[in-house]
């Protein structure tokens, strides 16, 4: 455990800690994806989740936003056990958080500036019209697609897609962006593109993020602390530099 993690619970601070997973576990039958699993996030922070195809990373996700219910553990978020709201207070919560979808979810039967209205009609966030017009044109401005506006989805190329999906995160100014993948079946320029965006964003909103990832010229941008999972539980946290050179066969080899 870090230092700094251990002062905010000796001193009871946890002000500081904007994500807080513990021990958290969940089985399909016998199938056992996350064993123990623990991860805290920090205000403003960064954070890479790493792990391999099928380690259980969208499930990781899946749990954190309220889509999917472990089996035991907790999961405390700005504060609040998610694990025992009811769907409600889920839906008021999920304001607060962002999620960028691994396929985008824009819905194709929209135009751009629709996609990007339906959270605030979602969660009943009235805006006067022209306020809600500036919002879309904002968070189009922060993707550099502002031309987009009119257009469908379908006219758009997938980074493209990947940048409005992101800029409809962006709309509800989240506090928490969990990206899932955020450059998967994107070419190399793209994925340098859109990970360069998604630090711009951070910086920007100070927005404290968990990106899932397993790009590791994506994980070099973006990420602040890398954590490793490995059999259902984190097993190596630190720096891109630090699990590098890790004792760990399985996480050196992310870096090789
Ligand atoms: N809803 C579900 N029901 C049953 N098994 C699931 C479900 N979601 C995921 N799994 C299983 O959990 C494991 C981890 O999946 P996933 O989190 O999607 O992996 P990844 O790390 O590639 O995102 C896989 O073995 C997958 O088959
Ligand atoms: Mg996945």
């Amino acid at each position: 455990m870090k230092e700094q993690e251990q002062a905010y619970q000796t001193q009871g601070l946890q002000q500081d800690l904007v994500l807080d997973i513990r021990d958290l576990h969940i089985a399909f039958g016998s199938n056992v994806v996350l064993n123990g699993f623990d991860l805290q996030l920090h205000k403003g922070e960064c954070k890479v989740v790493l792990g391999r195809s099928g380690s259980g990373k969208s499930v990781l996700i899946k749990c954190v936003i309220g889509l999917l219910k472990p089996d035991s553990g907790s999961i405390n978020m700005l504060g609040h056990d998610i694990l025992a709201m009811d769907s409600d207070d889920l839906d008021k919560m999920r304001v607060r958080i962002g999620f960028l979808f691994q396929g985008n979810a824009l819905y194709d039967s929209m135009t751009v500036r629709e996609n990007l209205e339906f959270p605030m009609r979602r969660h009943h966030i009235d805006l006067a019209d022209q306020s809600a017009d500036e919002r879309v044109m904002e968070a189009l401005e922060n993707v550099g697609l502002e031309h987009t506006v009119d257009m469908m989805p379908a006219e758009l190329s997938g980074g493209m897609k990947k940048r409005i999906a992101l800029a409809r995160t962006l709309i509800l100014k989240p506090d928490i962006i969990l990206y899932d993948e955020p450059t998967s079946g994107l070419d190399p320029v793209t994925s340098r593109e859109i990970a360069h965006l998604i630090t711009e964003v951070q910086e920007k909103y100070k927005t404290s993020s968990i990106v899932i990832s397993h790009d590791m010229g994506c994980v070099q941008t973006v990420a602040d602390r890398i954590a490793v999972l490995l059999d259902g539980k984190c097993c190596a946290e630190g720096t891109y530099d630090e699990l590098a050179k890790s004792d760990i066969k399985e996480v050196r080899e992310f870096f090789e």
